[in-house]
């Protein structure tokens, strides 16, 4: 059994190895420690030690050491098309030479949004965010000024952005099944809005006498289709469809968070491939091709409200939105290449069902071979492992997950020269790299085994 000293000394022997691996990028990461908390922004991605990128193209990512990587992070899943997509690349450059940032308007904006409401159900108006993070931010208060009513709910695991209401109960669980607690995962957050938050149980149909329970106090419910962040954990046709019937019957709003699965699920994104549709819908990642990114889209009276007052009418109350960079035209000009290349050809989204699945059924059969107590979640072009006795349907069945192996996994797995990062792969993904991403696992595994990592569980949360 692996635990205190010597899980310690696995971790330390890790990332000296990782340093070894990558000294300028080990040289860079001390620099960065003195400035930058953590080392980095994104801390908890990249521990130990994050990679700093020379350059990156279609399926790969090469850092300053010269290190080659199959990359199955993809900007955090933005880069469906994969990395520097020639698309993406020529209209960025494009762009460049007719001005980078403008404040007003421009034609290709409007493109970009009628290509969102023809593609995504429900979509009958779009407005541009900076991030996914403001786009639920808006989703949020547009459902509490649409109905008047101050409660949100969201599902345990779900992960929507550094949003301040919605900062709970992402990486932990707590409480009965039935009535989850409302766990603040974050330090800092503002404690009232606790008080407004409610969490439900997902995949489970607890969540719809939640729903109910509370009833007229709740303005919306939130939910990923899939849970990204929580470990790429689908939710079930019929989960989602029995949370649109409870908020239908509380006349609560539903909004979809599709900042993941957006366009990346297929060309009409989650809820067209689950046949259901939400009041709300929040994009991001794939519909900026690479720029920064949000947009919240929704029925027509719901959106009609996030107009700028207009002159002369006083007291009218809009909700408010904006923001210096939303819909600048870098973004859209590179969401526009993005979109257009994949919706222009079903073999794209094609491509990636196939690789995804073949990504999924090459990791089963590892463990199967092997008799490793390990699962695959995801769905369409995303995959995760996870050490646990049983298939993840919720973040509930995380909790008794392997912290230790799991964290190791996706060091070792860095050696064998392969970011994971959340699980994705691109159309500029081979069959051939599927199948190197599957032997690096394998190696992977076979030293965690070796290790005897694999042998118990060290439970840690997720996320
Ligand atoms: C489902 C979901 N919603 C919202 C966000 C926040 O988006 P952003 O990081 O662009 O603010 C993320 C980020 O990963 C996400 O996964």
């Amino acid at each position: 059994m692996v635990t205190g000293e010597r899980a310690a000394a696995l971790l330390e022997s890790a990332y000296q190895e990782l340093r070894k691996a990558r000294p300028e990028g080990a040289a860079h990461y001390d620099r960065a420690c003195k400035l930058l908390p953590r080392g980095t922004t994104r801390a908890r991605f990249w521990e130990p030690l994050p990679i700093y990128v020379e350059r990156a193209h279609g399926a790969y990512l090469e850092d300053i050491d010269g290190n080659r990587y199959i990359d199955c992070n993809l900007g955090q899943g933005a880069l469906v098309l994969g990395n520097s997509h020639p698309a993406v690349v020529a209209a960025l450059r494009a762009q460049l030479s007719r001005g980078t940032h403008y404040g007003p308007a421009t034609e290709q904006a409007i493109e970009l949004a009628e290509m969102i409401a023809a593609a995504v159900p429900g979509a009958e108006r779009v407005s541009f965010t900076n991030s996914g993070t403001e786009a639920t931010m808006a989703a949020l208060r547009l459902s509490r000024a649409a109905t008047g009513r101050r409660k949100v709910a969201k599902a345990e695991g779900g992960w929507h952005g550094a949003n301040e209401y919605l900062l709970f109960s992402y990486t932990s669980v707590s409480g009965p099944l039935e009535h989850p607690e409302a766990n603040v995962d974050s330090a800092g957050v503002w404690q009232r809005a606790k008080d407004d938050v409610v969490v439900l149980p997902f995949n489970d149909e607890a969540a719809f006498d939640r729903i109910r329970e509370v009833g007229e106090e709740l303005a919306c419910v939130i939910v990923e289709p899939v849970l990204g962040g929580a470990g790429c954990i689908p939710a079930s046709r019929a989960y989602l469809e029995g949370l649109r019937q409870a908020c239908d019957a509380v006349g609560a709003l539903l909004v979809f968070d599709e900042v993941v699965t957006g366009f990346r699920l297929g060309p009409r994104s989650a809820a067209g491939r689950y046949g259901v549709t939400a009041d709300v819908t929040t994009l991001g990642k794939a519909i900026g091709g690479g720029q920064p990114v949000g947009a919240v889209c929704g029925r027509a009276d719901l959106m009609e409200l996030l107009v700028a007052p207009k002159v002369g009418v006083a007291g009218q109350a809009v909700v408010g939105a904006g923001g210096t960079f939303a819909g600048n035209p870098m973004t859209v000009a590179a969401g526009h290449a993005q979109l257009s290349e994949l919706l222009s050809n079903p073999a794209h989204h094609e491509r990636l069902e196939r690789l995804g699945e073949r990504m999924r059924r090459g990791l089963e059969e590892v463990f199967a071979r092997r008799g490793i107590p390990a699962h695959v979640t995801g769905i369409g072009s995303m995959f995760r492992v996870h050490f646990t006795s049983k298939l993840p349907e919720s973040p509930r069945d995380l909790v008794e997950a392997n912290g230790l192996a799991t964290h190791l996994l996706r060091v070792y797995l860095e050696l064998e020269g392969v970011i994971r990062g959340m699980g994705f792969v691109s159309t500029a993904h081979e069959e051939s790299d599927v199948d190197q991403v599957v032997v690096a696992y394998e190696a992977a595994i076979d030293r965690l085994e070796e290790e005897g990592c694999l042998e118990f569980a060290t439970p840690e949360g997720f996320g």
